[in-house]
Formats: C-alpha cells, sequence, structure tokens
C-alpha cells in the first residue's frame, strides 16, 4: 500500500465524544489506521459489513460509502459516532437488532473477556463458512485470551505484522453456531433476589469491593429522588430503595447493558417503575431535580486511566442536585476525590474510610 492513496481515510475532523476544546485526544489509534489500510487491499463491493466497537466512529466513517452496520454498547460511542458522521450512522445498542449473515466482521478486541466472549457467541449466529472477522488491537492492550476466544468460537486464526504497537487477528468461520454463557444470574449476601448481569458489566461475576463498602454507607432520609450514576447492575440504587422506600429511583450508565441490567434487576425487586438514562454521566438533564446522587465513578476511559468521566459525573451532579442535597462518592484513597469535590462544590466531608476507599459527601450549596 506504501506510496499509493487509501480509500477509507481516517476522517481527519474526527474528535472524541464529549467534544471539548481542553480535549487534545486523537479519535483514532494505529489499531483503527492498521485495519483501514489492510482492507484498502480488499474488493469489498457487495459485501455486508459489521463492524462492532468502533470507539468514535473512526471505522464507521471511513467506510461509510460500504453502508456498514454499527453496532456498540456505549453512549459515548454511539453518540461520536453520529456526530463525526453528521447524523448519518446510528450505531445500534441492541445486539438483538443484529440480524441476517454478514461476509464481513471488523472488531476493536474489547478489553473486558467476558464482553467479547458474549459478542463472539452472538456473532457465531450471524456468519456463513466464507465470512471472515477482522479484530484489531493495540499490542500493550492485549489479552492472550483472545485468541483462544476466537479459535473456540470463530475458527482458526492468523495475525498480521506488527505496526505502529497495533496487530491484525484474522478468523475464518469454521465453527457452530455458539449460545452465549451470558447473562449471568448472581447472588449477593442479603439480597434475596439473584440479580441479572449482562457480558459488559463492571464486576459481573461478583460483588467489587469498593461496592460492597459503599453499600454499608446507603443513607436513609427523606429524599424525593435518588440518582444512582454510573449505576452497572443497578445494586447501589436498589439498595437505596430498599431505605427509602418512598423514593424515586433513577439509574444512570453509558453501558446500554447496564441499563438493561439495572432495568430487569429493579422490576424484580419493585413494583413502580424507576427510571433508567443511558447517557454520558448525566449530561443535560434537568436541573436542581434530584435530592441525593450516590456514584462510584470509574477511573479509566476505555483503556486509558483517567478522571475525565469521574470529573463530569461530579460536575453533572452540582448542576441537577437541588439546593442543599448531597453528592455521596466512592473512590480508591489515591484518588483525592475530597480535595477534587472540594474544588467543585467548596466543601467535601470524609463519611468513612478502610484501607482502601475513602466515601465523601459534598453538599450543593443552600
Ligand atoms: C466503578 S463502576 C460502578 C458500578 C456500580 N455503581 C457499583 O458501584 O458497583 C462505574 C460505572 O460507570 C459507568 N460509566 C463509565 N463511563 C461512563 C460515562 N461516561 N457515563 C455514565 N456511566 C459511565 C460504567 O459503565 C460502570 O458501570
Amino acid at each position: 500500500m506504501q506510496g499509493s492513496v487509501n480509500p477509507f481515510e481516517i476522517k481527519s475532523s474526527l474528535k472524541r465524544y464529549p467534544f471539548s476544546k481542553k480535549d487534545l485526544l486523537q479519535a483514532w489509534d494505529s489499531a483503527d489506521e492498521l485495519l483501514l489500510e489492510h482492507l484498502s487491499s480488499l474488493d469489498l463491493r457487495d459485501k455486508s459489513i459489521l463492524i462492532l466497537e468502533d470507539q468514535f466512529g473512526a471505522l464507521s466513517c471511513a467506510l461509510e460509502c460500504l453502508n456498514p452496520v454499527t453496532y456498540s454498547d456505549s453512549y459515548v460511542s454511539c453518540r461520536a459516532t453520529a456526530l463525526n458522521s453528521e447524523g448519518r450512522i446510528l450505531a445500534t445498542s441492541d445486539l438483538s437488532k443484529l440480524t441476517g449473515l454478514f461476509d464481513l466482521v471488523l472488531m476493536r478486541i474489547p478489553r473486558n473477556m467476558s464482553y467479547f466472549e458474549d459478542l463472539l457467541c452472538r456473532l457465531s449466529h450471524l456468519l456463513q463458512p466464507s465470512s471472515q472477522v477482522i479484530c484489531t488491537y493495540m499490542i500493550k492492550h492485549q489479552a492472550n485470551l483472545s485468541f483462544q476466544l476466537l479459535e473456540k468460537l470463530i475458527g482458526p486464526t492468523r495475525t498480521s505484522l506488527a505496526k505502529k504497537k497495533a496487530r491484525l487477528i484474522f478468523a475464518q468461520f469454521q465453527r457452530s453456531p455458539t449460545p452465549s454463557p451470558f447473562p449471568l444470574h448472581i447472588s449477593f449476601p442479603n439480597f434475596s433476589i439473584p440479580f441479572v448481569n449482562h457480558s459488559n458489566l463492571f464486576s459481573r461475576e461478583g460483588l467489587d469491593v469498593g461496592t460492597r463498602f459503599l453499600l454499608e454507607h446507603i443513607p436513609s432520609g427523606n429524599y424525593k429522588t435518588i440518582l444512582d450514576l454510573g449505576c452497572a447492575n443497578g445494586i447501589i440504587g436498589i439498595k437505596a430503595k430498599q431505605l427509602n422506600s418512598a423514593t424515586k429511583i433513577i439509574c444512570t450508565d453509558d453501558s446500554s447493558m447496564a441499563i438493561q441490567s439495572a432495568h430487569t434487576n429493579y422490576r424484580n425487586y419493585f413494583p413502580d417503575e424507576g427510571q433508567f438514562v443511558w447517557t454520558n454521566c448525566y449530561e443535560d438533564q434537568e436541573p436542581e431535580s434530584i435530592d441525593l446522587v450516590i456514584c462510584n465513578p470509574p477511573f479509566h476511559q476505555g483503556n486509558t486511566l483517567s478522571d475525565r468521566v469521574a470529573l463530569q459525573m461530579f460536575a453533572n451532579s452540582k448542576k441537577v442536585l437541588v439546593r442543599g442535597g448531597t453528592l455521596r462518592v466512592i473512590g480508591n484513597r489515591h484518588l483525592q476525590y475530597p480535595g477534587i469535590l472540594k474544588r467543585i462544590f467548596g466543601n467535601s466531608q470524609i463519611v468513612a474510610t478502610n484501607s482502601k476507599f475513602v466515601i465523601v459527601d459534598a453538599c450543593k450549596s443552600v
């Protein structure tokens, strides 16, 4: 390909979501570039193409002329793809909407191997013997398990040469359709009904130690509305409802699977509807509408360690809290949340600590 023009160029205006003048990070990486470079030597006319786990739309936008179907579990990814394509590419986050047979599947390998396994099982129903799966990844993020899963669920694999720390894996479909082991049904101490955990959930196979500590510090009080911000399977919101039976619970997450799990689990426990919002943090919601926000923020975005999401969660919380309302946050001690919250809210108070975690309240001034 050296010297020739790649028909599938990365769009130069591609941005990360949420768009911010301060965020100078590129919205694609050499794993995207390597895959597009490989595709430029193939005849893809009339192929039905599925793209999975495109981060900010680099692959979907470059291949737009081939009308690919795009799937992602992440609201941020789906929204970035829509904005970067000026609204022309609408990714789905609903695996049941993927039907028919695909000739070519292009996939960034996700960090979460349970999710990868689930996606490959679902894919095995959407492929025929001539179908090819091409996975792309940054070598430093690679888990050996991804090769084993591809070999087991799709077929024999081979790899490309590495380029700019990225590599491709090619797999030809030669296996049979396999049912997915997900969702899991997991029981937790002090919760009478098992939780339904989809594959792309935080701590999908057990209770995280931080969550366990936070569950011991859910307040009860005169709250009209409590927000479980970054809800995963909704266990924090469910505990909050058990302690505050008249309160309306809202659960929100970037992961569509988290929202599905939280909704199912909440319905299994309570007759009222609750509210389940698939969004980035809690952006663009009604100001001064929440009495208490409870949050165990993520400390990475994709494969990158970052406090960007936590900071937006805190800023969004301040906006939606009523005056006098409280944000309760848990974090690893080294994350410095007490200082960060003091900067944003003008106050913060430590509620509990143990050897690993600190739980902090910040109150929106009256
Ligand atoms: C540390 S987990 C906490 C999960 C659950 N609340 C608990 O305590 O077990 C953080 C959650 O934030 C979600 N998340 C990550 N980025 C997000 C974003 N931009 N907007 C909303 N939620 C996000 C993740 O999907 C994950 O469920």
